[in-house]
């Protein structure tokens, strides 16, 4: 089974493949910051640190919600995630271990 460790708790758990990330770790009782869960709000997105190859591409969706996001946060934060792997919770879907950080 694949392993999600969570930076920010140091919390490592066993999750289901193929699964979104939201949804596979609600299943071990960990609930991300979330709203829509569909991929539109944005709330639920995190940092991959290491294992971005273990999660399916995003769509189209997805897509434009990071990149609002990037815009988002480098004009009212002054945040810049450039080269940085930003997804949504809601709708990466994970093949393998990631090590992911929840963007608040
Ligand atoms: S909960 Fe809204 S984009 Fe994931």
């Amino acid at each position: 089974m694949p392993r999600v460790s969570i930076s920010d708790t140091n919390q490592t758990l066993e999750v289901t493949s193929g699964e979104t990330v939201y949804q596979s770790l609600l299943e071990c009782c960990v609930e991300l910051p979330h709203g829509c869960l569909s991929g539109s709000c944005g709330a639920c997105r995190i940092e991959i640190l290491a294992g971005k190859e273990n999660l399916i591409e995003a769509g189209l969706i997805e897509k434009n919600t990071i990149q609002s996001l990037k815009e988002e946060f480098q004009t009212k934060r002054g945040e810049d995630f450039t080269g940085r792997e930003i997804r949504l919770a809601c709708r990466a879907k994970l093949t393998g271990d990631l090590l992911i950080k929840i963007i608040k």
